[in-house]
C-alpha cells in the first residue's frame, strides 16, 4: 500500500463515517443551533456555506489532521514559491504569481518572473486600452469586434469569465471560437465585418490543430477582402513565438507568457487579453487581485477556516470515504452558464489521474466526475436524479444577492436556490407525503453553497481561485500530478494516422475493427 497520509487515516476516516452514517443532517442542525456560523467561512465578501454536509468538526478535525500528515502546507509554500512541483515536466506551477500584484521577485531558474510578469501585463493593457479607445486602427477604422480563437483552457476561461462579467463589456463585442466544426467560426463571422474584426490567435503550444485550423480559416476570410491589410487584425497569445511569427503575426502584436502556466490555470496571464479588452485593464485587475486575496486566504488560514482546504476536504470525504463519485455544480446566474465547462476542464484535466507521482499505480479514486448547469434550467432537467436517484452527488450551489436586472427575478433565484439545497437536505417522509412512495425523499444529501454580493471581477476572480487551489488541495493528498495532461495525447496522436483514412480512395486499413468498420460506412455515406 502507498504511502499517503489518506492510507494511513482510512481506518480513522472510516470510523468516522461509521459515527455519522445514522445521523441526518437535520439532526446536527438540532443538536448545533450555531452550525451554520461554525460550518461556514467568509472571505473578503464570499461566503462559503458548508454546514449541509454529512460532517461535524470532529470529523472534519481528522481530516484536516490528514492533509497535515500528508505534507499539504509543505506543498503549498512549494507551489507559491516556485518549486518545479509539476515533477513529469520539470516545471514550476506559478499561475498564483501572475495575479500578485507586488514587485517581491520570485525566482525561476535563477530569473525574477514578477518583473516579466509585470511587464507583459502593462503590454497587454496598452494594446488593451487602444482596442478599447479606438486609437488602435484597423483597415475599417476602430476595432468592433473580437474574436478569440482558442480551445480547452484557451478558450474555457476567458469565455466564462467574459460572459459572466458580461455587465462590465464596455469595449467591443467579444466572441469565442474553440471547434474545429467550421460552422462554429462560421456562425460567428457570417454576422462580422472583416474590416473592423480583430482576432486573437490563443495557444500556449500555438500547434493545436483545431486552434490553428480555425486561425488559417480565419486568416482565409479577412484576406479575401482585405489582402495585405490583413496583418493588423491578428494578435496572438503563447509562449511560441517562433510559432506565431511563422503564422505571420508581428511580435509587437504578441503577447508571451511561460511554461510554468498550465493551459487550464492561464486566464490570469496574457490568455486573459480577450477578458481584458472586454471589461478594461483596471477591473481586469480587479479580478486579479479577487484571485489574490483568495490566494492570500489560502496560504494564510489555518486548515479548518480555509475555504478551499475544507472544500478539497469534503470532497476527498465523499470521494474517498462515503464513495460518491460525481460532484455537481450549479451556478444561479445566467450569464455563468460556462462556469460547470470551465471547472471540468480544471478539475477532470487536473486530477482525472490513475498513477502517483511516484509512478505506482493509485488505490484511490482520484478526481470526481463533474458536471452542472445553470440554476434554475438544471432543476427541470437533472434535478430529479439528485432528490431520488440512487446515487448520491453531492452539490455546489453559487448565487450573488443581487443580479443585474430586475431585483424580483433575483429573489426568485435565490428562493429556488435555497429551496433546492434544503429538500436536499431535509428530504420527505414517507408520512409527510401521505404513505405515497413515489414522493418521498430520502433528504441528508450534501450541499455547499457561495453566496457573495454580485458577480463582479473581484469575486469572480476569487472564486475561479477557490475552485484552483481546492484542486491542488485534493492532487496534493492523493499523490498524483495535477499540472500534467498526458491523458489527452494519445487521441491526438492517432489523428494523423486516421485523417488520411477518410478518403475513400484510400488504401490504408484500420487496426481497430470499430474504427474499420465505421469507415467503410463513412465512406458509402460519401459516395452515396
Ligand atoms: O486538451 C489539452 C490541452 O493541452 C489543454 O491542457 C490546453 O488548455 C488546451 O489543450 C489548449 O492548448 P493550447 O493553449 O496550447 O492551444
Amino acid at each position: 500500500m502507498t504511502n499517503l497520509a489518506l492510507n494511513q487515516y482510512r481506518d480513522r476516516l472510516n470510523a468516522e463515517k461509521q459515527r455519522l452514517s445514522h445521523t441526518h443532517m437535520c439532526d446536527m442542525f438540532e443538536s448545533d443551533p450555531d452550525r451554520f456560523n461554525n460550518m461556514s467561512i467568509e472571505n473578503d465578501g464570499v461566503i462559503f456555506d458548508y454546514s449541509k454536509n454529512r460532517l461535524d468538526a470532529q470529523s472534519l478535525s481528522v481530516l484536516a489532521e490528514m492533509a497535515k500528515a500528508g505534507g499539504l502546507a509543505e506543498m503549498r509554500s512549494a507551489m507559491f514559491a516556485g518549486d518545479k512541483i509539476n515533477t513529469t515536466e520539470n516545471r514550476a506551477v506559478l499561475h498564483t504569481a501572475l495575479r500578485n500584484p507586488s514587485e517581491k521577485p520570485i525566482m525561476v531558474d535563477g530569473k525574477d518572473i514578477m518583473q516579466d510578469i509585470h511587464a507583459e501585463l502593462s503590454r497587454m493593457a496598452k494594446f488593451a486600452s487602444s482596442v478599447r479607445d479606438g486609437s488602435y486602427l484597423v483597415s475599417g477604422g476602430k476595432v468592433t469586434d473580437v474574436v478569440n480563437i482558442g480551445i480547452g483552457g484557451s478558450d474555457l476561461g476567458p469565455r466564462m469569465a467574459t460572459q459572466s462579467l458580461r455587465e462590465f463589456n464596455d469595449g467591443p463585442k467579444l466572441h469565442f471560437v474553440a471547434n474545429s466544426d467550421a460552422t462554429d467560426l462560421d456562425d460567428i463571422v457570417e454576422r462580422l465585418d472583416p474590416k473592423t474584426t480583430l482576432f486573437i490567435v490563443a495557444s500556449k503550444s500555438f500547434t493545436t490543430a483545431e486552434t490553428m485550423l480555425n486561425a488559417a480559416n480565419a486568416k482565409q476570410w479577412v484576406e479575401e477582402s482585405l489582402g495585405d491589410e490583413a496583418g493588423r487584425h491578428f494578435c496572438a497569445l503563447s509562449t511560441n513565438l517562433e510559432a506565431t511569427q511563422a503564422f505571420g503575426i508581428e511580435n509587437e502584436r504578441t503577447f508571451g507568457f511561460w511554461d510554468w502556466v498550465g493551459g487550464r490555470y492561464s486566464i490570469w496571464s496574457a490568455i486573459g487579453l480577450s477578458l481584458m479588452i472586454s471589461i478594461g485593464p483596471e477591473r481586469f485587475r480587479e479580478f486579479l487581485n479577487g484571485a489574490h486575496s483568495a490566494d492570500q486566504h489560502f496560504m494564510n488560514a489555518p486548515f479548518e477556516k480555509n475555504i478551499p482546504i475544507v472544500m478539497g476536504l469534503i470532497g476527498i470525504w465523499y470521494r474517498n470515504v462515503w464513495g460518491f463519485p460525481v460532484q455537481a455544480v450549479m451556478p444561479y446566474d445566467s450569464r455563468m452558464s460556462r462556469f460547470p465547462a470551465w471547472l471540468q476542464q480544471l478539475d477532470m484535466e487536473s486530477n482525472g489521474k490513475s498513477v502517483l507521482k511516484s509512478g505506482e499505480q493509485t488505490e484511490l479514486d482520484t478526481g470526481p466526475i463533474i458536471f452542472g448547469e445553470v440554476g434554475t434550467n438544471g432543476q427541470h432537467a437533472f434535478y430529479q436524479l439528485l432528490h431520488q436517484g440512487t446515487t448520491i452527488i453531492p452539490c455546489d450551489f453559487l448565487i450573488a444577492a443581487t443580479g443585474y436586472g430586475r431585483q424580483r427575478n433575483r429573489d426568485v433565484l435565490l428562493s429556488n436556490c435555497f429551496a433546492q439545497s434544503e429538500a436536499l437536505m431535509d428530504g420527505r417522509t414517507l408520512e409527510q407525503a401521505d404513505n405515497n412512495p413515489h414522493r418521498v425523499f430520502e433528504g441528508n444529501r450534501p450541499s455547499n453553497t457561495f453566496l457573495f454580493k454580485r458577480v463582479t471581477p473581484h469575486s469572480l476572480g476569487m472564486l475561479m481561485a477557490f475552485y484552483e487551489h481546492k484542486v491542488f488541495v485534493q492532487g496534493v493528498l492523493w499523490g498524483i500530478n495535477s499540472f500534467d495532461q498526458w491523458g489527452v495525447e494519445l487521441g491526438k496522436e492517432l489523428l494523423p494516422t486516421i485523417e488520411p483514412m477518410l478518403d475513400v480512395n484510400s488504401k490504408a486499413i484500420a487496426t481497430n475493427g470499430s474504427t474499420k468498420g465505421l469507415l467503410k460506412a463513412l465512406h458509402q455515406f460519401k459516395q452515396s
